[in-house]
């Protein structure tokens, strides 16, 4: 028999016993899929759902729209802040770090302030984080709902706000957007790693109605349909900057995730796959170690960025 393939990663100083993570927002915290399997003793990490100082109450009803191959959401990151996230969910979030996967606490804000305030209270309340991930695509009030890093200035500056208040690792979650110039941009404030991408921007318009599937004109469309575009900016982002990547985007199988890795990314976020099966993170884990073996390689690492052009 083959030996077995090293499928441990290390994204920007956050170890993984192999590259599998979940997408923020796509698998509660973990704690709502061990009923289908041992969470902790089967996933690198995963991502928590962001997490802001104070609680934010989200958008109104209906939040999620099925479409061919993806859905649309807009959920507006419903959260319950820091503190009460911490007291619901830190005892369980602690098993899964014991049980050998990384936890990694997503934190999201409307202003820098805001960023500074949550990361405060992660870094006092939060002990078994193995690392943050700064969503960089909520609004920004201050400039009219924009995104708070749509721009490479945008997003170096809050980059260089939060970089301070912790030693532990810091991903940041990029929009689908300028990935180059921004992933560029981050890696210069001293970003550990990247993950991309977040939703596509959409909209689903009900002929009868007249009105947006959705509560809000539009929203953020995910699953299988934004794969392609996804690997895309993964291999873009890749050749512009030496920090690590973790590819999201309609990841469903393991051949999914072995193209991410092909392209440059060092771990793989499993997303709106979970919402339509459950095993999909544990199965995604399983078929990218198969194919990895078939590969006659002795780590996952030789794989990565191996795309031929
Ligand atoms: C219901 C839902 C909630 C989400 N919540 C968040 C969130 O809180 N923070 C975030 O950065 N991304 C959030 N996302 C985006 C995902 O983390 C991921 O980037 C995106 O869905 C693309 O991956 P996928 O196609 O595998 O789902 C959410 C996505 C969905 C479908």
């Amino acid at each position: 028999m083959a030996d077995a393939v090293r499928m441990d990663v290390n994204l920007g100083g956050i170890h993984m016993r192999n590259p599998i993570n979940t997408a923020s927002g796509t698998f509660g915290n973990g704690r709502q899929f061990e009923g289908f399997y041992d969470v902790g003793a089967t996933l690198g990490a995963i991502t928590c759902k962001g997490v802001a100082a104070q609680p934010w109450q989200g958008n109104d009803a209906p939040r999620l729209a099925e479409l061919p191959s993806a859905i649309m959401n807009s959920v507006g990151l419903q959260n319950p802040g820091v503190p009460a996230f911490v007291q619901t969910y830190g005892t369980y979030l602690q098993s899964v770090v014991d049980r050998g996967c990384a936890v990694i606490c997503q934190v999201a804000g409307h202003s820098i302030d805001e960023y500074v305030r949550a990361l405060e209270l992660f870094e006092e309340l939060a002990p078994f984080a193995s690392g943050f991930e700064l969503n960089i695509s909520c609004p920004n009030i201050a400039k009219g709902g924009a995104a708070m890093g749509a721009t490479p200035r945008d997003a170096a500056e809050v980059m260089r706000a939060v970089r301070p208040l912790t030693k532990r690792p810091i991903v940041v979650k990029m929009a689908p957007h300028d990935v180059a110039e921004i992933g560029r941009a981050l890696e210069a404030e001293g970003a550990d790693a990247l993950s991309l991408i977040n939703t596509i921007p959409g909209m689903a318009i009900d002929i009868n109605t007249r009105r947006s599937r959705v509560a809000r004109p539009t929203a953020g469309v995910s699953g299988p349909a934004i794969h392609a575009i996804a690997v895309r900016m993964v291999w873009e982002c890749a050749q512009a900057v030496k920090i690590p990547l973790c590819g999201i985007g309609g990841v469903a199988s393991g051949a999914d995730a072995a193209e991410m890795i092909l392209a440059g990314a060092t771990a793989v976020s499993v997303g709106t796959a979970n919402l339509t099966d459950p095993m999909a993170a544990k199965r995604v884990v399983e078929e990218l170690e198969a194919w990895a073996s078939q590969q006659g390689v002795s780590s996952i690492d030789e794989l990565r960025g191996a795309f031929v052009c």
